[in-house]
């Protein structure tokens, strides 16, 4: 009998070869340096978890429109560059890999956390109920959106293209597209905020259009095997809402699957009747990358039963730099200090000791 397959073994994503299967997940930490460029800090950040397989960087803005919450970083200047480069140097050093997710936050942002002259865009002028913290007025409500004109789209599209050659030109391994979490892809692809009635928006093939231009755009740069996008089909997270997700999904990874993209990164859905996960492996033939609430054990399962390539953790790297040391050798882990997950500096951040 054949050895099964454990999340410490190497696995080849595409073009990007992981040393185990144990992967970062993207987490927004708020700590982004001068003008929105990683810093000394964010390089030591990421070097001390550069032992994951792969680390999927937290979610970076490919235009100043894109930038939703503050602090948050972008690949659109030459000193947001050069500090990723830093980053992504500093990970290879350590012997380990880093891809880029890039974010365009869409509606959910605020003009305080955006450069004066930076608008809210999306698919429809339909405004996102709740609230999102601002470092100059504190809480404060979702803008408006701007319903982006069909002329503009092509642009916009280019923003994630020049985004992505931006990120190679980093030094970045892979880059991820962020189509979750009510940001501007999942906006497309949703009912609730995509009234539009031209060319990307009404039917399901009309919504998932920007997300299949925005991959191909992405992929013109260096191919597909460097190429990932992550999904949470039926995630209602800032106040999302699609009338059937299952259909919307079904339809886009059909749409995707001839691309042969690096990864498929697929969090559970938090509504119990959608398994995004069994819909991932019959839309999609590629690999995937689990997510959400996995620990040793099920992540082990999932891994050697061939349900998943890798897996990608969030909370547990945030208080734990050497996570995968620490599932090898069985140890403890360390808890994670809600607190300080957005709040600037080290504290929470980079003074999370490793073991011994
Ligand atoms: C502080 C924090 C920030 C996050 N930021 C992002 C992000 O920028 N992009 C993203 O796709 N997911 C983001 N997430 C979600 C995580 O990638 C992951 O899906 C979630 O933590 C569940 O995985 P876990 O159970 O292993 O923590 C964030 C999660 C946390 C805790």
């Amino acid at each position: 009998m054949s050895k099964k397959v454990s999340l410490f073994d190497p696995v080849r994503l595409g073009d990007l070869k992981l040393s185990n299967r144990i992967v970062m997940a993207p987490m927004t930490r708020s700590r982004a340096g001068e003008d929105d460029a990683p810093n000394e800090l964010n390089v030591d950040y990421y070097r001390q978890r550069a032992s994951a397989g792969l680390i999927v960087t937290e979610g970076t803005y490919p235009s100043k429109n894109g930038k939703g919450y503050c602090r948050t970083p972008g690949i659109c200047t030459p000193a947001q560059v050069a500090g990723w480069r830093r980053v992504a140097e500093a990970v290879h050093m350590a012997g380990g890999r880093i891809a880029m997710q890039i974010m365009h936050c869409g509606r959910i942002g605020s003009r305080y956390n955006k450069e004066p002259d930076a608008e809210t865009v999306a698919p429809s002028a339909v405004r996102a109920a709740g609230q999102i913290y601002t470092d100059a007025v504190g809480m404060a409500d979702f803008d408006e959106p701007r319903a982006l004109r069909l002329d503009e789209i092509p642009g916009v599209i280019d923003e994630f293209r020049q985004a992505t050659a931006n990120a190679f030109a980093a030094g970045m391994d892979g880059v991820e597209l962020h189509c979750a979490s009510g940001y501007l892809p999942m906006e497309f692809l949703s009912t609730g905020t995509n009234r539009r009635t031209d060319a990307y928006g009404g039917s399901v093939h009309n919504r998932i259009r920007f997300v299949v231009e925005t991959l191909q755009a992405m992929i013109s740069v260096r191919g597909p095997g460097r190429v990932g996008i992550r999904i949470c089909p039926g995630n209602p997270f800032n106040d999302l809402h699609d009338d059937d997700p299952v259909e919307t999904y079904s339809v886009l990874l059909d749409a995707i699957r001839p691309m042969h993209l690096a990864y498929l990164h697929v969090i559970r859905s938090p509504r119990p009747e959608i398994d995004g996960f069994g819909l991932a492996r019959r839309h999609f033939d590629g690999p995937l990358i689990l997510n959400d609430s996995f620990d040793l054990v099920t992540a082990e399962q999932a891994v050697s039963d061939g349900q998943a390539a890798a897996i990608s953790f969030g909370r547990y790297f945030i208080s734990n730099p050497d996570l995968v040391r620490r599932f090898r050798e069985g140890a403890a882990l360390a808890p994670m200090n809600n607190r300080t997950l957005y709040t600037p500096g080290e504290v929470g951040y980079t003074d999370y000791p490793a073991l011994g």
